[in-house]
């Protein structure tokens, strides 16, 4: 049977994106990763050469599959590329006016059957279907960091969504080996509603002084059979990724668990944003690194 979307366009080559496009190029499908910034093209091409070398190793895939994998990813900056896919997933910034831009330039440029799907996790995917001119063929497809391997993906339906694509994402995540899990458009969707109040609370927490960070982290790990810590894991989400989730969180539920912490702020401020920079709660041993010094 033919897949599901043979051909996708991933635009933003961040973290997210970078996950994507290797789990859609490992699933068979080709890829175009459209990126503006040079240098984050760069390192998304270096990530997914060194996530798919990492799988080699592992022997959960061979060096011709690795290869073929890395040929079916071709990396542009012209968003017109995109044209080619059946479906485009958006990673960029969590910036409304950036998505509702991007998605009304997609409707112009993509054929009417092309599939619009929005990474947001915390704005509202029917405001940014309401800047295209085909609201039912658009969708939410919240992946989870890191992509290539945590199992779930949030299918997001706006009152708009049509059955059938709303179907076909389904079908696509199950393609690609994840679990998908349907959900409203609603802030935060599922996960992200119940999750970023406890991660802000930890922060605040830290903020507080009134644990260290290794003892708050410890305690939800071992007290809670976590992976891993409220603050490790904002420095694997991003800290500056956090506080944008949690503004945007806040400003749909007024929510006052959703303010975020202040020292969410300073840290963004100072560029400490996590493993992605090398420092945020905790230092790593380089920019990207998971080592804690
Ligand atoms: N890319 C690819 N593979 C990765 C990876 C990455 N970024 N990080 C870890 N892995 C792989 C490792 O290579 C390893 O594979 P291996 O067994 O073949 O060597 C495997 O995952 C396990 O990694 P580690 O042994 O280094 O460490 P852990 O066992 O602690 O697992 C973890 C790491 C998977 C990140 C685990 O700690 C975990 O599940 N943490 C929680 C993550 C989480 O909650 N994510 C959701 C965040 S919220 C979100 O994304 C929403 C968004 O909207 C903000």
């Amino acid at each position: 049977m033919a897949a599901v979307f043979p051909v996708v366009a991933v635009v933003g080559l961040g973290t997210m994106g970078a996950g994507i496009a290797e789990i859609t190029a490992r699933s068979g499908r080709r890829v175009i990763g459209v990126e503006l910034d040079a240098t984050a093209a760069a390192a998304a091409l270096h990530r997914i050469e060194e996530s798919t070398a990492h799988s080699v190793e592992r022997a959960r895939m061979t060096a011709e599959e690795r290869a073929g994998l890395l040929s079916r990813i071709t990396v542009t900056h012209e968003l017109s590329a995109a044209a080619e896919a059946q479906l485009v997933i958006e990673e960029i910034p969590e910036q409304l006016e950036l998505k509702q831009e991007l998605f009304a330039e997609l409707d112009r440029i993509c054929p009417a059957g092309t599939v619009l799907a929005t990474g947001t996790t915390a704005l509202s995917v029917t405001r940014i279907a309401a800047a295209t001119q085909r609201p039912e063929r658009v969708v939410g497809l919240h992946f989870f960091n890191p992509a290539p391997v945590m199992q779930l993906v949030e299918v997001v339906r706006t009152v708009l969504t049509s059955a059938e694509v709303a179907e076909a994402a389904d079908a696509f995540t199950r393609g690609l080996g994840k679990s998908p899990v349907s959900a409203g458009d609603r802030a935060g969707f599922i996960v992200n509603g119940l999750l970023f109040a406890y991660l802000n609370q930890a922060a605040a927490m830290f903020e507080s002084r009134y644990a260290t960070r290794e003892d708050i982290d410890a305690a939800m790990r071992l007290g809670c059979g976590l992976p891993m810590g409220p603050l490790a894991l904002l420095d694997l989400i991003g800290v500056d990724t956090a506080k944008t989730v949690l503004e945007a969180m806040y400003a749909q539920s007024h929510d006052r668990l959703h303010a975020p912490a202040p020292i969410l702020g300073q840290l963004a401020s100072a560029g400490l944003l996590g493993r992605k920079t090398g420092r945020g709660f905790y230092r790593y041993a380089a920019p990207g690194s998971s080592q804690v010094l």
